[in-house]
C-alpha cells in the first residue's frame, strides 16, 4: 500500500512500489488527464506538478512521491475559476488534438509560478514537451499572454 495526495486528497493504492506514478493516476485513480506519450521522459504529456514542480511521471517511481503534494491537470482549477493558464489556452485556442496540452499546461503553470515573466529564451529551455499537431506559437504567445 502506498499512500498518495493528490489534488488535496489522500489516496491508498495498492501497488508495486516501482509502478511509475502514471499508472497509478490513470488505471488506479481515473485521473487520465495526464497522458502517456512516450515513457521514457522526452515528450512530457505525463507532466503533473509534485511539490510544485513539474515532473514526468512515466518515469517517476510512485514510492518516490508517497510523501509529496501531487497536482494534475484535474486539480489545476480552483473550483469554477481555471488556473490563468488554462484562460490563456482557452483565449488563445492553443489546444489542436490536445493530446500534448494537459502536460504542457501543467509544465507552464511550473515555469510561471518560478518565473512569473519569461523571456523566450527562458521558454525554450523550461518547456521541452512535444507537441506532434506543432501548436509551439500558439503555445508561446498564451504564455506570454499568461504572464502579462
Ligand atoms: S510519457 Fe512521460 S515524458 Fe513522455
Ligand atoms: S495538440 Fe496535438 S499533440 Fe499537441
Amino acid at each position: 500500500m502506498v499512500t498518495l495526495k493528490i489534488n488535496g486528497k489522500s489516496h491508498q493504492v495498492d501497488v508495486e512500489e516501482d509502478t511509475p506514478l502514471l499508472w497509478v493516476l490513470r488505471d488506479s485513480l481515473g485521473l487520465t488527464g495526464t497522458k502517456f506519450g512516450c515513457g521514457v521522459a522526452a515528450c512530457g504529456a505525463c507532466t503533473v506538478h509534485v511539490d510544485g514542480v513539474a515532473t514526468r511521471t512515466c518515469v517517476t517511481p510512485v514510492s518516490d512521491v508517497a510523501d509529496a503534494e501531487i497536482t494534475t491537470i484535474e486539480g489545476l482549477a480552483q473550483g469554477e475559476t481555471l488556473h490563468r493558464v488554462q484562460q490563456a489556452w482557452l483565449d488563445a485556442q492553443v489546444p489542436q488534438c490536445g493530446y500534448c496540452q494537459s502536460g504542457m499546461i501543467m509544465a507552464v503553470a511550473a515555469l510561471l509560478k518560478e518565473t512569473p515573466k519569461p523571456t523566450d529564451a527562458e521558454i525554450d529551455e523550461a518547456i521541452t514537451n512535444v507537441c506532434r499537431c506543432g501548436t509551439y506559437q500558439r503555445v508561446r504567445k498564451a504564455i506570454h499572454a499568461a504572464s502579462a
